[in-house]
């Protein structure tokens, strides 16, 4: 239950206050980030998407001057940076626009050496010839609030099939799939032991190529074929590699800095999953799709984890972490917030089947709590002019 600063709307809720975690409030994001400070410390992801400032106007909201456009956003990142856990990260969507100013304001909240990434987002797939440079990536700004610990509690990106399919047993090994990698490496650092022939187990020699040298010693690389570690292919006549068990492969693999949109979606797939949902509805004209956000969150926490997003937008976000078993924190000022975050939310639980919902099996259920900001203006949309 929230303080008396908020107010509980009973009709844009599912589930009563006793049982739920997530938390959707109309509301500007200063103002509420300044009444919920019980939850500092507890939230393990920030995602947020801002109003770029690159000019555009949209349904919901207008863009803004430069000066007024930072000083708001550096305002609203200090009233986040207490929110997040010790192992904790912040994630923010931006474009060319006002990206090294913002980066800039960040470093100075956050501090430049806990700067984890600039993720780079191929937001579309299709070209705009009428312009100079057809623009086709934004960034993601990741910061950590102490980057030794979100090294150590961050998630790997699970092993796609393309991945697993690499991994074969032509030799019927008993220790299961494996792949072979080099067993030679550049010379530049080597010493005298790593120089070497290696003898296959069918006599025949091997020296390193020109400019390299074995990655083991000439009695470790004995051992190493003695164990039937490595392989010299399917005849025996083959250039030695290393073979790479699956089952002593991590769970995953350590997430890469450009992401491509058959990896994290596009903002396209987005609109076409809310004009699913919302078909006769003015939709926003940049959403960000549930896959991008899935990716954030896999990475950034855990089931349980509390996720926060104080420019809900047309609640991607909260939607995705409601899917992911992510409890949630999700905060937007414009009166859409009923007409579309709280019924998309309201599909989300009876289980819709867009965004990642097919992938991950997503079936509904959950619940979250409506709560208004009683400081603020009344909703004013049509269908909800009766709100106070
Ligand atoms: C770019 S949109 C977010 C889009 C969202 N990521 C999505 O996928 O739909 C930014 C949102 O922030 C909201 N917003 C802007 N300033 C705000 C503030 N001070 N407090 C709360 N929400 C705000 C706007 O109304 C708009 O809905």
């Amino acid at each position: 239950m929230l303080s008396d600063k908020f107010k509980f709307i009973d009709k844009y809720s599912i589930g009563d206050t006793a049982i739920t975690d997530n938390l959707i409030i109309h509301g500007d994001n200063k103002l509420v980030l300044n009444s919920i400070t019980e939850f500092y410390g507890k939230v393990k992801c920030i995602y947020i998407d801002p109003p770029y400032n690159n000019g555009e106007n949209y349904h919901h909201y207008n863009d803004r001057d430069h000066e007024d456009w930072l000083n708001e956003i550096t305002t609203t990142l200090k009233l986040l940076k207490p929110y997040l856990t010790i192992d904790g990260s912040i994630w923010i969507s931006i474009d060319d626009n006002e990206m090294h100013y913002l980066k800039i304001a960040a470093d100075k909240i956050f501090g430049r050496n806990n700067f984890i990434t600039t993720i780079v987002w191929q937001q579309r797939t299709s070209r705009e010839n009428r312009s100079v440079f057809s623009n086709n990536h934004e960034y993601i700004l990741v910061y950590a609030i102490n980057p030794d610990k979100f090294k150590k509690t961050r998630n790997p990106i699970p092993l796609t099939k393309e991945i697993l399919d690499r991994y074969k047993n032509p030799d019927n090994d008993p220790r299961g799939n494996w792949q072979s990698v080099s067993v030679n490496v550049q010379d530049g650092h080597a010493v005298k032991n790593q120089f070497y022939k290696i003898v296959a187990p069918n006599g025949k020699e091997h020296l390193p190529p020109n400019g390299r040298c074995w990655i083991y010693n000439e009695e470790r690389m004995k051992d190493e074929i003695a164990n039937n570690n490595i392989w010299f292919g399917l005849n025996g006549n083959g250039v030695p590699r290393v073979k790479k068990f699956l089952n002593g492969q991590k769970k995953g693999l350590t997430p890469e800095t450009l992401w491509l949109a058959e990896f994290a979606g596009t903002n396209k797939l987005a609109k076409k999953h809310l004009l699913e949902l919302f078909p006769n509805d003015k939709i926003f004209d940049t959403p960000k799709p549930e896959t991008l956000i899935q990716k954030i969150i896999n990475v950034a926490s855990n089931e349980g984890d509390i996720i926060m997003d104080c420019y809900l937008g047309s609640g991607s976000t909260i939607s995705t972490a409601h899917k992911l078993n992510r409890k949630y924190i999700g905060i937007e000022k414009g009166d859409h917030i009923v007409d579309v975050v709280v019924e998309r939310m309201k599909l989300v639980i009876e289980g819709e089947s867009g965004g990642i919902s097919k992938e991950i099996n997503w079936q509904g259920g959950g619940n979250f709590l409506f709560y208004e900001n009683v400081n603020k203006k009344a909703i004013t949309s049509d269908s909800n002019k009766n709100i106070t």
